[in-house]
């Protein structure tokens, strides 16, 4: 996903804006540009590939107190220098940074800007076209800006420059996440607040369909049609060592480290004064009063909602449904009468998920958003938000927060369960406290997994996750981790369904992590391991204590044995970080992918 930064104030704006892309590095970019504005004029500096490279060309000796940035994830036109943002109008008046997907460009290009010569094969040049097109026609920079706005149809978050005017930055805002940092004679913009902790801690949410005037001593926010709005800013709760990586060398491996400490907090957090476990009651009540629960996520956090699936089936007694966001928006199944929307999101801000959420909003149905990021849209447009508490989550692949949603969901499904009068036969606070001494435990066993990285997937092309019952939903997300860091291609399979078909892509050496931590299917996954094996397979059971076996390669402590993903994950986390580091990748920022998927 694109990042933006800006800022207008008395200082030098080249490092403010350089510092805040590099917080927005996480997110992930192929390119990235700042154009800084002084008495001169517009200074730009663009660059295909990380941000060092931008660091090398920009001119240290170009003061300048207003100016923007931007990282680029290419959606429309591949990365390169011409397409990577700023984008500038055709006379350099104008200059502009874009988060977001215009839908309608090519008919803006066609209807309205024909007779204009483009730089770039982006929806965003069309953007800043159209406002020196209409400012050309004599409108203000203010018109010729919400004029444009109200033409495009799609997402964007948008930062804007004139070279005529040395007072303003322009924004706007819709679907895309943006927000202006306020301080003492100078004010920012910002993808999120990370970016821009390094100057302030205060910030003023934006709302889609936002048109925003930022000097250095005001902000003035109006709807499109130009009604003025006012909004307290928000103390952003985010500690600038939150998002320091400290003593680690990746992120990933800090953020798989905090999962015991998350999930204390999370207990701390849904704990009331008497020591029980509590929920806010208007969601209690939506969940009694639906008939179905709908779970609706992507990736890990679809992952995470299949587990969740037998929490609150087993424990509430509610039948859930779990859905891949991009799917449901195009391919919704018969609803039940009393619908529950549950949307499952780390960042709160995938545009797959916000779709749906937006729809089913409009059909009248209530939603419920379980999310890292408090603010973020799909909290904002939900009626009810559950938050993981887990501190930001930097590494594109997700781990702290995929064990916090699934501990929130255990949580969800047993004060559910408790206030409609079910028997809940175990003691969740305890449970789940066992559960973090058991992670702790296992983020203790790097040695001997690195071990097992080596063993069993430094030279292998592929490797298969297998399990049974909720094991295989873990083994899912094993695979996910493996591919998406260390490029192995990797496949999560119900251990029964192997011998339908991908059994036959099993060689010799084949790697195949076998999860065992149900007792119930504990010789079913064993009878599975063996069909692989026969083949030349070269398994790696990862089992729990007491179901253990000599032939085992790892053993977990022994929890609850509906809390086990919680532990049984963490070998597979740990797995594909020393995989992923083997094979020299760029562990918390893994190629073609974006931290937060903000374009459908
Ligand atoms: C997981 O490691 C990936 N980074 C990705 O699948 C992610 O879970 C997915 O894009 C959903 O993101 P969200 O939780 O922020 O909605």
């Amino acid at each position: 996903m694109c990042g933006i930064v800006g800022y207008i104030g008395n200082n030098d704006s080249k490092e403010i804006l350089l510092k805040g892309l590099e917080k927005l590095e996480y997110r992930g970019y192929d390119s990235a540009g700042i154009a800084v504005k002084n008495e001169d004029g517009v200074h730009v500096f663009k660059a295909k590939g990380r941000i060092a490279e931008l660091r090398g060309i920009v001119d240290e000796n170009v003061f300048a107190e207003a100016g923007i940035g931007h990282t680029r994830w290419a959606t429309h036109g591949v990365p390169s220098k011409v397409n990577s943002h700023p984008h500038q109008s055709e006379s350099g008046r104008f200059t502009l940074v874009h988060n977001g997907v215009i839908e309608n460009y090519d008919l803006l290009k066609r209807e309205y800007l024909a007779d204009v010569h483009f730089q770039s094969e982006t929806d965003t040049e069309v953007i800043v076209q159209l406002v020196e097109k209409f400012a050309r026609e004599g409108l203000s920079t203010l018109e010729a800006f919400r004029k444009t706005l109200k033409l495009l149809h799609g997402s964007y978050a948008l930062a804007l420059l004139d070279a005529e005017d040395n007072e303003t930055i322009y924004v706007a805002k819709n679907k895309s996440p943006l927000l202006v940092g306020v301080g003492d004679s100078f004010n920012v913009v910002a993808s999120d607040a990370m970016a821009m902790l390094q100057v302030t801690n205060q910030f003023v949410e934006l709302m889609d369909k936002e048109i925003v005037i930022v000097t250095k001593n005001e902000v003035t926010i109006q709807t499109l049609d130009g009604v003025a709005i006012s909004r307290a800013p928000f103390t952003a709760e985010l500690d600038a060592s939150d998002i320091e990586k400290g003593t680690y060398p990746h992120y990933m491996l800090k953020e798989i480290d905090e999962q015991p400490a998350v999930l204390r907090k999370i207990i701390q957090a849904y704990q009331n004064e008497q020591g029980q476990l509590e929920i806010d009651a208007d969601i209690i009540d939506a969940v009694k009063n639906s008939d179905r629960i709908y779970i609706i996520a992507a990736g890990t956090s679809y992952h995470a909602g299949l587990v969740g699936k037998q929490f609150i089936e087993k424990v509430a007694k509610v039948p859930v449904e779990v859905h891949i966001s991009s799917e449901f928006g195009y391919n919704m199944p018969l609803l039940s009468e009393k619908p529950l929307f549950i949307f499952i999101s780390q960042s709160g801000e995938t545009a797959d998920s916000r779709a749906v959420l937006v729809q089913v909003k409009e059909m009248g149905y209530p939603a419920l958003t379980i999310t890292n990021v408090p603010g973020s849209t799909l909290s904002r447009e939900a009626d009810h938000t559950l938050l993981l508490y887990a501190g930001p989550e930097i590494a594109v692949a997700s781990t702290k927060a995929y064990t916090a949603q699934l501990a929130v969901l255990a949580i969800l499904a047993e004060v559910t369960a408790k206030s409609r009068g079910l028997e809940v036969n175990f003691d969740l606070t305890h449970e789940l406290g066992l559960v973090a001494n058991a992670m702790e435990v296992l983020c203790d066993s790097k040695e001997m997994i690195e071990v097992m990285a080596r063993e069993f997937l430094s030279v292998t092309r592929n490797a298969f996750f297998i399990g049974r019952g909720i094991d295989f939903y873990v083994g899912l997300e094993g695979a996910l981790k493996l591919k998406e860091i260390s490029y192995i291609q990797a496949e999560g399979f119900a251990g029964g369904e192997l011998k339908h078909g991908t059994i036959a892509l099993i060689e010799e050496g084949t790697p195949v992590i076998a999860l065992a931590t149900q007792e119930s299917v504990n010789l079913s996954i064993r009878g599975n391991v063996k069909e692989v094996v026969s083949r030349g397979a070269n398994p790696c059971i990862i089992s729990m204590e007491g179901l253990n076996m000599d032939e085992d390669s790892f053993v977990i402590p022994e929890v609850h044995d509906l809390l086990t993903p919680l532990i049984s994950v963490i070998p597979l986390q740990l797995l594909a970080y020393y995989a992923a580091l083997h094979r020299d990748c760029d562990v918390d920022k893994p190629r073609n992918l974006a931290k937060s998927v903000t374009v459908e």
